[in-house]
């Protein structure tokens, strides 16, 4: 998508978009227009019982010169402060023009006395809803394909341009994430995960490191091992680094990365067994955010670390009961081959904390399917040590359209999951799933190590279109992460 800015609108075909605010006189906003047009739209409006909500649209034809223009009036609503609002708007165009034959889009805030920032997230938000991928598509139909590909903004306040600079280093790192979590499992997988990353990232500077299995075996990392052995896919152990800020400790973020979940040798029911492709949206969340981070020349120093790992059943998986010793030391009776992101996780965090030492360590997975009995698919579930640090995750989220909300955690769960054999077992009861599979993270988190994780099952793949996003993969996690380091780590 061309996006350009631009003091007044431009000549030739395009179509025009009008916000207008709820509490707006439309005779006004429409005051350029100039007659019949404004009378033409105002019927139109009228008729279509546009009543500027957030995001909806009345669209007319308008006459100009010796032909038509597409008009759309888009509901900005009433409430300044409403969350994503800008970026609703913006989406809510993307979404009907996309596809419609449109080319050009002028979105004309003049005379609104809008922020550029405003503008700026107008902006993303039709950037990051215009997202689709089709390169398997090789039937796409006329009607089907894409048409809109240039935006331009009239009217946008003073500093619109950087403020997007920004947001565009923000779109790329979430198309990134959809693009991991939306690829088949065929295609990506851990090897690919890795080549992925680096090619897109060496050019912004990130530093990549990868430990590959033999490596990782001579580590002590048992769990993640014993995950990954009956694919042919070996597992590898990803870090990516963005050295932006001086020599402060780093903050750590750790992905879980299970380019597939059958569940291994506790096998899946074959129903809806393909959504285990995005097994990896932890990882994925954290790749895209290194982007979005380098991207910006973020003043802060994050590593991410991707624990990736293809969970099969073979002849040589792991068998439920095995007992498998971690690179902490601690050993785990894997109960059931299904519980396998916990396990990796385990093996990361010991092994990034070991490596890194750092302040705040915030892990992101598509944990359990409890979490989704619990919250649904509004917010992710975030558990943690430190109430600072889930207050920050929470309020991060909160700005960006992200939604967290608290879990518990404590002893009484922890004990859940003790094991008669070793120092404890990967699963515990049905009850309370979310919080045992937090408490188990737990136990390989160093003391003194500010610690947050974030169950997000349910965020990061989408039956059903949004504002920000189409059917599918959503992005979740990358504004959230790019926001919380902005807000915390770069003052
Ligand atoms: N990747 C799944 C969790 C999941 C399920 C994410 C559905 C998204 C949608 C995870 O590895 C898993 O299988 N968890 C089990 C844990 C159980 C065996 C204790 C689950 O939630 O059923
Ligand atoms: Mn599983
Ligand atoms: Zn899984």
């Amino acid at each position: 998508m061309k996006i350009s800015f631009a003091s007044g609108r431009p000549s030739g075909a395009y179509a025009l978009a009008v916000p207008v605010w709820g509490d707006d006189t439309l005779g006004e906003r429409l005051g350029e227009l100039g007659e019949p047009a404004r009378s033409i739209a105002a019927s139109a409006a009228e008729s279509q019982r546009f009543e500027r909500e957030v995001g909806t649209i009345a669209e007319a034809f308008i006459p100009e010169g010796d032909g038509v223009r597409r008009l759309l009036l888009v509901g900005f609503g009433s409430n300044r402060e409403e969350p994503a609002l800008y970026e609703r708007v913006g989406g809510a165009l993307t979404a009907r023009l996309l596809t419609s034959g449109e080319t050009r889009l002028v979105i004309d805030l003049g005379g609104l006395g809008l922020s550029g920032e405003a503008a700026a997230r107008i902006v993303f938000g039709a950037v990051a809803r215009a997202w689709r991928y089709d390169v398997y598509r090789t039937k796409l139909g006329r009607k089907q394909k894409p048409t809109l590909d240039d935006i331009i903004v009239v009217g946008a306040g003073e500093g619109a341009e950087s403020a997007w600079q920004r947001r565009s280093a923000l779109n790329d790192g979430l198309s990134f994430t959809r693009e991991l979590v939306t690829e088949p499992a065929n295609i990506l997988y851990p090897e690919t995960f890795v080549d992925r990353c680096r090619s897109r990232m060496e050019p912004l500077g990130i530093e990549i490191g990868v430990l590959d299995d033999e490596e990782m075996r001579a580590l002590g990392m048992g769990a993640l091992i014993g995950v990954g052995q009956g694919s042919v896919r070996p597992p590898r152990l990803l870090t990516m680094r963005w050295n932006g800020g001086g020599g402060a400790r780093p903050v750590v973020l750790v992905g879980k990365g299970i380019t597939f979940d059958t569940g291994g040798i506790s096998i899946k029911p074959a129903q809806g067994m393909e959504a285990m492709k995005w097994d990896m949206g932890g990882a994925g969340a954290v790749a895209g955010a290194m982007i979005a981070l380098a991207g910006r020349k973020a003043k802060a120093n994050v590593i991410g670390v991707c624990a990736l790992a293809e969970n099969m059943p073979d002849g040589n998986a792991q068998r439920p009961g095995d007992v498998v010793t971690s690179m902490s030391g601690q050993t785990i009776e894997v109960i059931n081959t299904d519980a396998e992101g916990r396990l990796v996780l385990g093996d990361a965090i010991t092994w990034a904390q070991r490596e890194y030492k750092p302040e705040v360590l915030v892990d992101l997975a598509t944990l359990t399917g409890a979490m989704i009995i619990s919250l649904g698919h509004e917010y992710g579930g975030v558990f943690s040590n430190d109430d600072t640090l889930a207050g920050r995750l929470t309020a991060a989220g909160q700005a960006v359209g992200d939604k967290l909300w608290r879990m518990p955690m404590g002893d009484p769960y922890d004990k859940l999951i003790e094991s008669p054999i070793a120092d404890m077992k990967n699963v515990g009861p049905r009850e309370g799933g979310s919080i045992t599979a937090a408490q188990f993270i737990q136990r390989f988190v160093d003391p003194g190590v500010k610690w947050a994780h974030l169950d997000i099952a349910g965020m990061v793949w989408s039956d059903k279109a949004s504002h920000l996003y189409d059917k599918g993969a959503t992005g979740y996690g990358v504004a959230l992460l790019d926001r919380f380091i902005a807000d915390n780590y770069e003052g």
